[in-house]
């Protein structure tokens, strides 16, 4: 939601920004802009609709020479995507620029009181009423500008992650923090920052994660110092980072979210690895080996999420009320903050965010933990919010995700869920050693698996060819299938624009069976389990209604084979493992029609990678 990036030092400033802003388009790409200080004391700033290569043709034969700067790429949530509305703001009297990923929800508030002061507003944004506080502070109040930005964040509600610079004091950019994303990375006499790491990880492995309502003094030349809302300074710590710059590149494919696709037996790999332990015979997860007491006695636990995080959520309510035999809830987090929850001590709440940003999860996580429960984080960014924020964890290990539409993240978080399910079973003496030694074994195997079911590419693209046009889809699956099916339509939905419903297959004769015709295709998710049976009545039903079947079934399947119009058939695993082995085709699906129809795939309109506003 929005990605800011700052930089001060020696290199060319210009360059550092513009490529930190490719890297942080993920967050959004509604309009770019960067402000420059320049060395003859003049502050010139560049803004583009659309995304950041517009703004690097716009910006071409301009004045780019710079001593400090600070850069952004919007997801609007104040104002349409449009040059004015871009960011950086400016102060009226052209002094300062900042750049903001969030939201002053008290905006109308500060900019009646700030017309009333005489000043004037030229944009539709949160964002141009905090410019203008922080400098009518400074003026008025004669102040520094670490003074005014600290003075006037005092009078905002919202969240924000800011950065600021000053025409007539060119040599520091002022940060600061408070329920939005932002890290430090110190060089060697260089400074950056931005809303992640991925802008500066070539330059430097020393990072430094804002709290929140900390400012950040950025000096060239002088140590970072931090100080808090009442002005009292803070601790520095450094942190070092555990990503490489080829995590951040394509590799060769045409784009991340392929890449990504592929990447997962790998992914899989790291996220499992010091988890199964033995030769595969044990199921090892710290974070329920240093939580003991809280996993043996909880009466039930709720698990918060959004999109695909969610439907991982889901899948964990099966894995868990399986395997640990305990009550399981599973609320979307947006939700859940607004339904009166009713928590104690002795619920556990599991947040999943793959950003460990997203604000909804954080304000569920901030609900719980004032109701008394002990809250378990499912994150991939490693030092984001939602690790910070939970009492304990488990990262999944699966590195950066770029492409906006999920797919490593998605196996990975089911993944820690299924390890997860079988440590808390095993806690509580619902599942037997025999049945962890079991599946332990397939867990380790998982990797080649996947790499095996990868194989159906370019049947997968061929496939894709036929139904590149169809308007509707639907996706059914029963048990662990459901939530695959919810997942395989957001994924079509999100990257094709085509408009796709996941159902348990057996709601379909409530209602959306009316839909069925020639031109509905239904992806039905088909595995040997335990409801094999049931679904195959469901295809049976979609048939006689003329729909068209692609099935996903097990190897060697020959009844749904031949009745459905296409089949993709996976290896065998134990029911609870399907998910991960099931979804990876779907990805390639939604991948392959997104592309036949011309779609960015890696950045789809109206939607970023991590949403930071409410
Ligand atoms: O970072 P999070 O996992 O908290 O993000 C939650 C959703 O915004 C995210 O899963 C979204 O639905 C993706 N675009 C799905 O592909």
């Amino acid at each position: 939601m929005c990605g800011i990036v700052g930089y001060i030092g020696d290199g060319n400033v210009y360059d550092i920004l513009i490529k930190g802003l490719h890297r942080l388009e993920y967050r959004g790409y509604d309009s770019a802009g960067i402000a420059l200080c320049a060395p003859d004391g003049s502050l010139n700033i560049y803004k583009s609709c659309g995304k950041v290569s517009n703004l690097e043709q716009h910006c071409k034969g301009k004045k780019l020479d710079a001593k400090v700067g600070i850069a952004h790429t919007r997801w609007a949530t104040h104002g349409e995507p449009t040059d004015n509305n871009a960011h950086p703001h400016y102060s009226e009297d052209g002094n300062i620029a900042l750049v903001h990923n969030g939201t002053i929800e008290n905006y109308k508030v500060l900019k009646d009181a700030l017309i009333e002061h005489g000043c004037t507003f030229h944009s539709e944004t949160d964002t141009e009423v905090l410019v203008e506080l922080i400098e009518y502070i400074r003026l008025k109040n004669n102040c520094s500008l670490v003074d005014a930005v600290r003075q006037a964040l005092n009078e905002v509600v919202g969240a924000y992650a800011i950065a600021v610079i000053e025409k007539s004091n060119p040599d520091q950019i002022i940060a600061a923090r408070k329920s939005s994303p932002l890290v430090i990375g110190i060089g060697k006499d260089e400074f950056f920052l931005a809303s992640d790491a991925t802008p500066f990880v070539e330059y430097t492995q020393n990072v430094v994660y804002l709290k929140d309502e900390e400012i950040a003094v950025i000096k060239k030349g002088e140590p970072l110092k931090l100080l808090n809302l009442e002005n009292e300074e803070a601790d520095v710590n450094i942190t070092e980072l555990q990503m490489s710059i080829s995590q951040l590149e394509k590799g060769g494919f045409p784009h991340f979210m392929l890449k990504e696709i592929f990447e997962q037996p790998d992914t899989l790999r790291d996220c499992i690895r010091g988890r199964v332990i033995d030769g595969g015979k044990r199921v090892c997860l710290t974070g329920v080996l240093d939580n003991k007491e809280k996993f043996l006695n909880a009466k039930r636990i709720v698990i918060v999420a959004c999109g695909t995080s969610w439907h991982a959520a889901l899948l964990g309510k099966y894995l868990l009320q399986d395997m640990a035999r305990i009550p399981v809830e599973v609320e979307y987090a947006s939700e859940f903050r607004y339904s009166n929850p009713v928590l104690d001590d002795r619920d556990i709440v599991i947040a999943i965010s793959q950003s460990g940003e997203t604000a909804d999860t954080l304000a569920a996580i901030q609900i719980a933990k004032e109701m008394g429960a002990f809250v378990y984080g499912i994150s991939n960014v490693v030092g984001s919010s939602i690790p910070r924020e939970t009492h304990s964890g488990t990262y999944i290990h699966v590195g950066p995700e770029i492409g906006v539409a999920s797919t490593k993240a998605f196996t990975g978080q089911v993944m820690v869920l299924t390890l997860l399910a079988i440590a808390v079973g095993r806690l509580r003496g619902n599942l037997s050693e025999e049945e962890e030694e079991r599946l332990g074994g397939y867990i380790s195997r998982i990797p080649e698996l996947v790499e095996d079911v990868l194989k159906l590419n370019d049947k997968i693209k061929h496939l894709s060819l036929i139904y590149t046009y169809a308007r509707n889809f639907l996706y059914l699956g029963r048990g662990y299938s459901y939530p695959v099916a919810l997942e395989g339509a957001l994924k079509l939905k999100e990257i094709s624009y085509i408009h796709a419903e996941g159902y348990p297959a057996a709601e379909m004769k409530h209602g959306p069976i009316a839909l069925i015709d020639a031109e509905m295709p239904s992806v039905i998710i088909a595995p040997n389990d335990h409801l094999y049976e049931k679904i195959v009545n469901n295809v049976q039903q979609v048939k006689a209604r003329q729909g068209s079947v692609i099935a996903i079934v097990t190897r060697g399947d020959t009844e749904i084979a031949n009745i459905a119009d296409h089949v993709l058939d996976i290896p065998e695993v134990p029911e609870c493992l399907t998910p991960i082995i099931t979804s990876v085709p779907l990805q390639l699906l939604s991948y392959y029609i997104a592309i036949n129809k011309g779609k960015n795939v890696d950045m789809p309109r109206n939607l970023a990678k991590s949403v930071t506003v409410e």
